[in-house]
């Protein structure tokens, strides 16, 4: 196999990307996505904040883009995310809304996003960042209003919209045992029992050079045993700047053992990766000093942590 794509297929997985439709005119960037990756995520076009900027307005274009770009080119789409206490638009975040009312906001989102997506989109995180660290649930809108019942809720509604996706919850620093997977095992646990339609859990695995967890492959399977697919979401895989030669390799080393771990879990059905380049990573917004976390450094060039995924998935 000579692609991400191809290797990670001879497998049975999906490899994937986040998408930025804003770069989807650069050829450099297409080039790759297209021919590297057979899953694409919106980083950001499918957010509320992105989709429903005003109440009743909707912004489709950068999220068709995507779908009409996913299926020129094969792949599965990711749908990232229907319900989030982040990146909501104003009107939902301040609106001072009845919880009758949020309840038709968030219903009315849902059917709307989903419904209008539905057959295009392989799975969906339904549910993003519910918990905090200690394995309770965050506060929120939604958790303000109804408790943690808007999560059961918010998955009926989603696979009323779309019957096929599989729909997933996802969060970020649960990717080994610890308190807060713990809450997400208690919660997917309990939802399955109630028979809420709830398929996956997500795990971001946004990691530090040097901290893989121990507990990555056990914490996967566990929630696998459940009889739920498990997926990485969001991986990348950072380090102080600038990057040097030992410090790439390492972080190959820790990309082949992510990817491994993911074989290792029959039903972990793929790896997408926070980005294509360096250059388009969120990382060094929000942690200056930090980056290099990705597969393709700042000219799109290949790095040792590409070819050690290509190496993990079986490809040449
Ligand atoms: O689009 C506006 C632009 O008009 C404006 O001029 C500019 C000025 O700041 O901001 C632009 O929006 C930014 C947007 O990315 C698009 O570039 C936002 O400020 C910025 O906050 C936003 O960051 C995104 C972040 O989610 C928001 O929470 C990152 O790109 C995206 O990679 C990141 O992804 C999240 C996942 O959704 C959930 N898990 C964690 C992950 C990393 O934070």
């Amino acid at each position: 196999a000579d692609t991400l794509r191809e290797a990670a297929a001879s497998q049975g997985r999906f490899i994937g990307t986040a998408l930025n439709d804003a770069l989807l005119g650069d050829p450099a960037y297409t080039a790759i996505a297209g021919g590297e990756f057979s899953s694409v995520t919106a980083e950001n076009a499918m957010k509320w904040g992105s989709l429903e900027p005003n109440r009743g307005q909707y912004n489709w274009a950068g999220a068709d883009r995507l779908v009409e770009f996913a299926a020129a080119h094969d792949q599965q789409v990711y749908g990232h995310t229907l319900v989030w206490h982040s990146q909501l638009p104003g009107w939902v975040e301040n609106g001072g809304f009845a919880p009758a009312e949020l309840r038709q906001i968030v219903d009315d989102h849902i059917a709307t996003v989903a419904g209008r997506y539905a057959g295009s989109i392989d799975r969906w995180d339904v549910l993003n960042e519910v918990f905090n660290e200690d394995g309770t649930f965050r506060d929120s809108v939604f958790y303000r209003a109804f408790g943690d019942r808007y999560i059961a809720d918010a998955f009926r509604a989603a696979h009323a919209a779309d019957p096929e996706a599989k729909l997933f919850i996802n969060d970020y620093n649960t990717d080994g045992i610890n308190a807060k997977s713990d809450g997400m095992y208690r919660l997917v646990s309990s939802l399955l029992a109630e028979g809420v339609p709830v398929h996956g859990v997500g795990f971001q695995s946004h990691m530090i050079l040097g901290q893989m967890p121990s507990s990555y492959r056990a914490n996967l399977q566990r929630f696998a045993d459940l009889g739920l697919e498990v997926a990485v979401t969001e991986l990348d895989i950072r380090m102080n700047t600038p990057a040097d030669p030992a410090r790439l390799d390492r972080q190959a080393d820790q990309y082949r053992q992510v990817v491994g771990d993911c074989l290792a879990v029959s039903r972990c059905s793929g790896v997408t990766v926070w980005g294509i380049s360096d250059r388009d990573s969120w990382i060094p917004d929000v942690f200056p000093g930090e980056g290099a976390a990705n597969l393709y450094d700042d000219a799109y060039r290949p790095k040792p942590a590409y070819w050690a995924v290509l190496d993990a998935f079986g490809g040449a």
